[in-house]
């Protein structure tokens, strides 16, 4: 079947794809935790079904809590059919990769922890023929990132397997949150540097795994239409917009340390904004990409007190209702202080300074507990300059709006003035649509799944560099120092299911624009 419609539909070719990766040992510590189970192991699983995991890829948990390989494999295996995408689950893959499934029991100080750790990957080396090739993933709580990278450094692992002594390579994915401040990142940064070369660092930043999220690179240097327009001629402003109809999930802890601008701004919404505002890169390398998306954060000046009152939004959501259903307020929610000021919701004008993007505006916002999940950029071109169609009240001002929908509705619109059909010149704003599903059919994978790949195969493309994650920080910090300095707003100040607070509204009405619909 899947043959046919290859042959059928020129769109579907190419999109299976053989392993390419060497194989090796994936040590992820912190391997009791929720990631694990449902993004971590469900995505290696994915990758052993789509025949992209090469074959004897291994994993070793390494977690405080007492348990056995078997009970360990049991679990991971678990956690594969009741998370993973392709589904029926298929026993005999699970099977096959489990045999190579180990668990090391200990704490993340202990250096006997280490030591036993080296000796699980060289018997699996031996077994499965991972060829000293280490990938170790850091899944713990962010406060346990300096001991591990510590202990790993010590342990001297890194080094006999990075200066190819054993033959193979080893390399780090860190999870987010990277560091909760410029100092921290920045602290956090040369941790990592005292034992890792940056070629061997992969920073994690799931939104970069998205297909939607990577196709906003393709949609802009593949074709030559939009490229034209995308400037400061030709473009009004442009809105980001992640919205969330989920709470904070059971997160209270780490969301109480984190809150909204932390949570999605320093990640995934700047990294997005990086993709719509870059130049072309030279080439479509690590470095080249890089290049290109860190100049625009650097191109984002830090704001002032008074900038990060005027230019930016907070908000909490208090108790209402979402799809119908009554949910509690955020200062409710389990493990969160009954007096909490932390932002559930964030709105920012950011201003791009650059030849590019001088004056265009860049609207982002974020919130959980909105009325529906919706992801998407929102291109807002400058009307036409004459006004030919219609006179006074009845004249066509419409703007060409491109928005690029990043999840759940795949997809990208072109929103543009049409004739409507009879007499006269009567025009109406319509909408054309093109849908990834429909174009596709076919499942994408997971992000997690294209990342753990890519960082396998050593393309750290879609992964955040050094110089990146520090740019961002300095944007956030900026806002966080000022939002210090001032009072802070009386929270809650949106009912859940709603659309954030008035105040999001008027950030953008002030300028005479308004946010999309979503
Ligand atoms: C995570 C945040 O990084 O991204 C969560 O910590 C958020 O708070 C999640 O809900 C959103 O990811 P996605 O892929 O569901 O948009």
């Amino acid at each position: 079947m899947s043959t046919l419609l290859a042959q059928t539909n020129p769109l579907r070719e190419g999109l299976r794809t053989e392993a390419t990766a060497e194989p090796c040992v994936v040590v992820i510590f912190g391997a009791t935790g929720d990631l694990t189970r449902r993004k971590l192991m469900p995505g290696l699983y994915n990758l052993a079904v789509d025949r992209r995991l090469p074959a004897g890829s291994s994993l070793v948990g390494f977690a405080r809590r007492d348990m056995t390989d078997e009970r360990f494999r049991e679990d991971m295996l678990q956690a594969a059919s009741t998370y993973s995408r392709t589904q029926p689950f298929r026993p005999s893959v699970a099977e096959q990769y489990g045999e190579g499934i180990r668990y090391v029991r200990s704490s993340f100080d202990d250096p006997a922890g280490y030591v036993r750790l080296e000796q699980v990957c060289t018997e699996l080396d031996a077994a499965r023929g991972t060829r000293g090739n280490l990938l170790f993933y850091l899944a713990t709580a962010p406060t346990a990132f300096p001991t591990i990278i510590e202990h790993l450094g010590r342990c001297g692992l890194v080094e006999r397997r990075s200066n190819g002594r054993s033959g193979g390579w080893s390399r780090i994915v860190v999870e987010k949150p990277f560091g909760r401040d410029l100092a921290t990142a920045r602290e956090l940064n040369e941790q990592l540097a005292r034992v890792f070369s940056e070629h061997q660092v992969y920073r994690i930043d799931h939104y970069l795994g998205k297909e939607t999220v990577q196709n906003i690179m393709a949609f802009r240097f593949a074709n030559s239409m939009f490229e034209a327009v995308w400037n400061r001629d030709h473009i009004d402003h442009i809105q980001i917009t992640v919205a969330e109809s989920i709470g904070i999930e059971g997160r209270g802890p780490y969301y109480e340390e984190s809150g909204a601008l932390r949570d999605m701004v320093a990640n995934h919404m700047l990294q997005v904004l990086s993709l719509v505002a870059m130049e072309p890169p030279v080439a479509l390398d690590a470095s080249a990409v890089r290049d290109e998306k860190v100049k625009v954060l650097r191109a984002i000046h830090p704001l002032n007190t008074a900038e990060v009152a005027r230019r930016t939004v907070r908000g909490q959501y208090g108790p209402g209702a979402v799809n119908g259903h009554p949910v509690a307020g955020y200062r409710e929610e389990e493990r969160v202080s009954p007096q909490s000021n932390v932002e559930t919701y964030v709105a920012l004008k950011l201003l791009v300074d650059s030849w590019r993007w001088g004056g265009v505006p860049f609207y982002l916002r974020h919130g959980k507990r909105l009325p529906k999940r919706a992801s998407q950029v929102t291109i807002r071109f400058k009307p036409t300059p004459q006004r030919l169609f219609g006179q006074g009240d009845a004249s066509w001002h419409h703007p060409n709006v491109l928005t690029l929908r990043i999840q759940p509705d795949e997809g990208i619109g072109v929103r543009f003035g049409t004739k409507v059909p009879g007499p006269g010149m009567e025009i109406r704003s319509v909408m054309m649509d093109f849908r990834f599903g429909a174009a596709f059919g076919h499942q994408a994978a997971e992000a997690y799944e294209r990342l753990i790949l890519d960082a396998m195969q050593g393309d750290s493309t879609l992964f955040t560099r050094r110089d990146e994650t520090e740019a961002a920080w300095t944007i956030v910090t900026s806002i966080l120092e000022g939002w210090r300095h001032l009072p802070p707003p009386e929270f809650p100040n949106y009912e859940a299911g709603t659309p954030g607070p008035r105040s999001a509204r008027d950030l953008i009405a002030r300028d005479g624009r308004a946010w999309a619909r979503l």
